[in-house]
């Protein structure tokens, strides 16, 4: 039986939703995948830092935090107060799950984290979207130099299968063009709006559902689209673009008469983004549009994300599923344990 000795860094809604599937699919890891795991550590800058490496009781850490209590009240046996570049050095862990807050400044402090991680031999879950979309060449180089995995699933499409399926099922294809719709939660605003409900009711129940980025500007100026279409520039169009680079309008100027006034013609406005080759160069494209409502895309409502995948040999390819949200997004990162699973 292989073993997984987890450290989480971070322990937010992303980092909990996966803490909740490995106890609910801990059976399945082992009787499908040989797989067992352990948690030697969780540091957050909220709830506190707790590690042991003979294991910490999840489920335990996992009730307080959701009651609302921090990592003071966890009463086994176990080192705290390690900083996080502290943990990630000192606990017996060969996996660090970075599920820190996004930064598309400069990626910190998840880039620091990934970093130090995989220059110690250490594989790397992640669906921090700042240090992918910032720094994928120089991490996927640092990564293959130690020989270890540095997964994303969860960056983009939360557990939908994006880099799963173009890295594996579409591997010998080029992709010549993406369009989607990358960002869960304005695609949800935009849905409530169609129903009359205002742009800011719509932006807060967002946030109440865990969507938002904890700066939802990220989401509403289109920063968040930006960035996993840089990710997917990057990652499957050999691509170098940062989300700065990207031509980008987002819906906070969107009016429910812009909104509503399109459905009357017959159209839906979407905020697409568009990935694509010009000049031997990949260019990245985010704005509102208006699809008529035959477009794949148009019918692609609510948190739902979709990308068609525009390729050499099958045409063009469309995945559709769920964008973002807690379980989502921690079944992203459960598959990535597997995958790396499979590599020990
Ligand atoms: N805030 C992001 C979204 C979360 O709404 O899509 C998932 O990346």
């Amino acid at each position: 039986m292989k073993e997984l000795s987890l450290l989480f860094i971070g322990f937010g809604v992303v980092g909990r939703g996966l803490a909740e599937l490995l106890l609910e699919k801990a059976e399945v890891l082992r009787s499908r995948f040989d797989l067992n795991f352990k948690v030697v550590g969780i540091c957050d800058l909220k709830w506190g830092s707790i590690a042991n490496d003979e294991g910490i009781d999840l489920a335990k850490a996992l009730s307080l935090v959701e009651s609302g209590r921090s990592f003071d009240s966890y009463d086994l046996p176990a080192r705290r107060g390690l900083s996080a570049l502290e943990a990630i050095r000192e606990t017996q862990s060969n996996v660090v799950v970075e599920v820190t807050w996004t930064n598309l400044e400069n990626g910190e402090p998840g880039l620091t984290h990934i970093r130090e991680a995989l220059r110690l031999g250490k594989h790397v879950a992640t669906t921090n979207k700042g240090p992918i979309a910032l720094a994928y060449r120089e991490l996927s180089k640092l990564a293959e130099s130690r020989g270890v995995k540095l997964k994303f699933e969860g960056t983009v499409l939360s557990g939908t299968p994006t880099f799963n399926l173009t890295l594996n099922c579409l591997a010998a294809l080029k992709v010549n063009r993406v369009r989607g719709i990358l960002n869960g939660t304005t695609n949800f605003i935009l849905t409530e709006m169609e129903r009359g409900v205002s742009y800011h009711d719509a932006l807060k129940k967002a946030q109440k559902l865990g969507y938002a980025e904890a700066d939802p500007t990220l989401d509403v100026d289109g920063w968040d689209a930006a960035a996993k279409a840089c990710i997917l520039a990057n990652v499957l169009m050999d691509g170098d673009v940062k989300p700065r680079d990207v031509e980008r309008r987002g819906i906070r100027d969107m009016s429910l008469s812009d909104v509503l006034g399109a459905v009357n013609r017959g159209l839906r406005v979407k905020l697409l983004a568009e990935v694509w080759r010009e000049g031997g160069e990949v260019k990245v494209r985010v704005s509102p549009k208006l699809i008529p409502q035959s477009d794949i895309l148009a019918g692609v409502s609510g948190v739902l994300n979709a990308i068609t995948f525009e390729t050499d040999v099958l045409g063009e390819v469309t995945v559709i599923g769920a964008g973002a949200g807690r379980r989502p997004t921690g079944y992203a990162l459960l598959n990535d344990l597997i995958s790396i699973g499979s590599a020990l």
